[in-house]
C-alpha cells in the first residue's frame, strides 16, 4: 500500500499488512457505508470541522449512528495525521459484518481510516474531461462509499484520455465523478446549486467563499449542458487536488485551451489560504 504510514480499523491502529476486514463486511457486500477524504497540511487537519458534518449528514442519511463523537473523531485522526504530516487521510463508516441480509443488522459498524504520504512528485497541473450522462442515483449528496458509476465515468475518461468525466442529468451539469465544477461566463463564476443532485464539497464551499471574500460575482445555479462548450474558463475542485483548470472537454480545447485569469486569481487565493492554514493563522 504505496505511501500508507498508519491504519486504524476498529480501534486499533495498525500497519497496513496487518489490517483485515471480513468479507462479510456490508461494505464488501453491498457498498453499505459513507467515506471521507481530508487533506492534511504541515500536520494539521484541513477543514476538519466540515468534513465530520458531512460524514454526520451522510452517516444520518443512511440511518447509521455514529460511532464516534467529534473530538474522538478528531483525536483518532490526529494521531494518524502524525504518522505523515503531509498527505490525505481517508476514513469509511460500514454498516457491519453480517451474513448477508439486506435488512439492517444489530451490529456495530465498521470503522476504518488511514494516513496516506503526499507523493513527493507534483500533481496534476490542468485536466481534460469528457461529458456523461449521470447515471447515478439522486442521492449524490451522500458521500456513500457505493461509486461504482463514478469509477466506470473515470475509467471512460481515461480511456478518451482525459483525467475527468463531468455528469450531465437532464441537460443540466451537475459534477465530476470525483469533484464539483465550476464555469466563468461573462466575468462571473458560476458553480451547480447544491441539492441532492451533487455532493456538498468542502473545496466548493470555501472557494466560493474566498470569491466572495475577494469581491467576485459567484451564482449556484443550474448550468445547462451547452455553456461548457461557450465557457471562457472551466475548473474542477476536489479535497485531493484543490482547484483545477479544466483545458479540454470532449476533445475540444476550453477557451484557449489554457488556463485563464480568473482561475489564476481563484488558485492564488487557495494556495494562500492553505498557506496560512499551514501557519496556524485561519482554520
Ligand atoms: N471526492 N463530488 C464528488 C462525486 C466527489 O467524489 C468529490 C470528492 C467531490 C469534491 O468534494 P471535496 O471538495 O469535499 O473533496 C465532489 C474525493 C476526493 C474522493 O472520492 O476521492
Amino acid at each position: 500500500m504505496k505511501n500508507v504510514t498508519s491504519i486504524f480499523l476498529n480501534g486499533e491502529f495498525l500497519q497496513a499488512r496487518e489490517a483485515a476486514i471480513s468479507p462479510f463486511d456490508r461494505g464488501f457486500l453491498f457498498g453499505d457505508g459513507v467515506y471521507e477524504v481530508i487533506p492534511v497540511y504541515g500536520g494539521r487537519i484541513f477543514r476538519l470541522a466540515g468534513h465530520l458534518q458531512r460524514l454526520e449528514a451522510s452517516l444520518a442519511s443512511i440511518r447509521l449512528a455514529n460511532p464516534f463523537d467529534r473530538s474522538r473523531w478528531a483525536a483518532m485522526l490526529d494521531r494518524l495525521a502524525d504518522s505523515a504530516g503531509e498527505g490525505t487521510l481517508y476514513l469509511q463508516v460500514t454498516r457491519g459484518v453480517a451474513p448477508r441480509d439486506h435488512r439492517f443488522p444489530d451490529v456495530e459498524p465498521t470503522v476504518f481510516a488511514y494516513m496516506q504520504a503526499a507523493d513527493p512528485e507534483p500533481g496534476m497541473q490542468t485536466a481534460s474531461a469528457i461529458t456523461l450522462p449521470d447515471w447515478r442515483w439522486t442521492r449524490c449528496d451522500i458521500k456513500a462509499v457505493s461509486l461504482l458509476a463514478n469509477v466506470l465515468a473515470r475509467d471512460e475518461a481515461a480511456r478518451q484520455g482525459g483525467n475527468e468525466a463531468i455528469f450531465v442529468r437532464d441537460g443540466l451539469v451537475t459534477e465530476g465523478a470525483a469533484s464539483n465544477i465550476f464555469l466563468v461566463d461573462g466575468g462571473q463564476v458560476i458553480t451547480s446549486r447544491q441539492d441532492q443532485r451533487i455532493l456538498a464539497g468542502i473545496t466548493r464551499e470555501l472557494l466560493l467563499e474566498l470569491l466572495r471574500g475577494e469581491g467576485i460575482a459567484v451564482s449556484e445555479r443550474d448550468i445547462r449542458a451547452g455553456e461548457l462548450a461557450t465557457a471562457e474558463e472551466v475548473w474542477m475542485t476536489s479535497s485531493t487536488k484543490g482547484v483545477i483548470p479544466v483545458v479540454g472537454i470532449d476533445g475540444r480545447p476550453v477557451a484557449g485551451g489554457e488556463p485563464g485569469p480568473l482561475f489564476a486569481r481563484a488558485a492564488g487565493f487557495y494556495a494562500e489560504f492553505v498557506a496560512r492554514f499551514r501557519a496556524g493563522e485561519v482554520e
